[in-house]
């Protein structure tokens, strides 16, 4: 009752004396809105913090997330929109260091380059999407690894196991991260190392029998296979050809992960921030949009929970060579 009244004086007196106050309360509101909407996210992700201080430095950047967010998808005219998800209270930077794992440099290229010879628009269907065609396994979760790498090998090997044999095997990432000695586990490595190492091991485990544990261990002998690869081709640098491959198969791709990235939620993700080609990701397929925008679809390793289903639509024929955030860059498919 006093707390009515109280607040039904402070009310009037508003309405009658104080614009400047309303002001002030709408902000005070906002940051209000803020802080609840951060302790909403932090029930809603299971996250806790060490201390007030970890707390404090979470919350700052969540809200400068927060705040980007809504200010980007209220910009209104982007072919895609931004969302919360279980990586807001991380700046680019401090994602990008945990979550991604494409280590190109140093690395000598082991693999060949096919090439398709010119493309031909009439034998290219306008649309394909491989998870509808049932060569696409439910989207994981890479966790805090740099080991895209292993989850770009496995969907692509997925997929032509399932193109070719007919069923649709789901693959091991551990093996990769534990045995590819080419590579570097959880601090990054490259597609075509992987495959060169599923040939040499005359296949790879089925995910069950070598689950992910997102660290590095020691390589483990399995006695079943749940796949095996003959070879595997680089598709030349440009997205004419990436599309010839990917109407055969999904294809393994390196891009560009940076700025609001990672904050993706929907549509076609159009911004070219290209910088260095850090994390590897699937391409599972193509399209155009109602109003005309030709995108990739692209299959990731952040679980379903990001973007749009753990999916994320990449502008396709964007003018930019190598592809928007270089998809078209270090394109490569496994063969059988
Ligand atoms: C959005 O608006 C900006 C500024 O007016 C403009 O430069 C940009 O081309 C627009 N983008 C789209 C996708 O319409
Ligand atoms: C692709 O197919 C899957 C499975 O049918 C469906 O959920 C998804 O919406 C499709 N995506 C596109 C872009 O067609």
């Amino acid at each position: 009752m006093a707390v009515t009244l109280a607040m039904k004086l402070i009310f009037a007196i508003c309405i009658i004396f104080c614009t400047s106050a309303f002001q002030a309360m709408s902000r005070t509101l906002n940051a209000a809105t803020i802080a609840a909407a951060h302790e909403q996210w932090m029930a809603k992700q299971g996250r806790t913090y060490a201390d007030d201080a970890e707390k404090q430095k979470r919350f700052k950047i969540f809200a400068e997330n927060l705040q980007h967010i809504e200010s980007f998808n209220n910009a209104g005219n982007k072919s895609y929109k931004l969302g919360l998800n279980k990586f807001s209270d991380l700046t680019a930077q401090e994602f990008i260091a945990s979550y991604t794992g494409l280590k190109i440099s140093n690395l000598p290229k082991p693999s060949k380059v096919a090439s398709f010879g010119p493309l031909n628009l009439d034998d290219v269907p306008t649309r394909l999407n491989w998870t509808e065609k049932g060569a696409v396994t439910p989207v994981k979760d890479q966790g805090k690894c740099g080991s895209c790498w292993a989850f770009s090998t496995v969907a692509a090997v997925e997929g032509i196991t399932q193109i070719k044999k007919g069923t649709l095997p789901s693959l091991s990432e551990q093996q990769l991260v534990d045995c590819v000695t080419d590579n570097h586990g959880c601090n990054g490595g490259v597609m075509d190392y992987a495959f060169k190492y599923i040939i040499d091991n005359q296949g790879i485990a089925n995910e069950n029998d070598y689950p992910y544990q997102a660290k590095q261990g020691s390589c483990k002998s399995v006695s079943s296979t749940a796949a095996t690869i003959t070879g595997f081709n680089d598709v030349p640098d440009n997205e004419e050809q990436l599309l010839q491959a990917v109407t055969n198969q999904p294809v393994s791709v390196a891009i560009s992960v940076c700025d609001d990235f990672y904050q993706y939620q929907e549509g076609v993700y159009s911004e070219n921030c290209y910088r260095q080609l850090n994390h590897a990701v699937t391409v599972v397929g193509y399209g155009t949009t109602d109003d005309g925008k030709k995108y990739w679809l692209i299959k990731n390793s952040w679980s379903e929970s990001w973007g749009d289903n753990g999916y994320i639509k990449l502008w396709r024929d964007s003018g930019v060579p190598g592809g928007l955030i270089g998809i078209a860059k270090k394109a490569s498919y496994p063969t059988i």
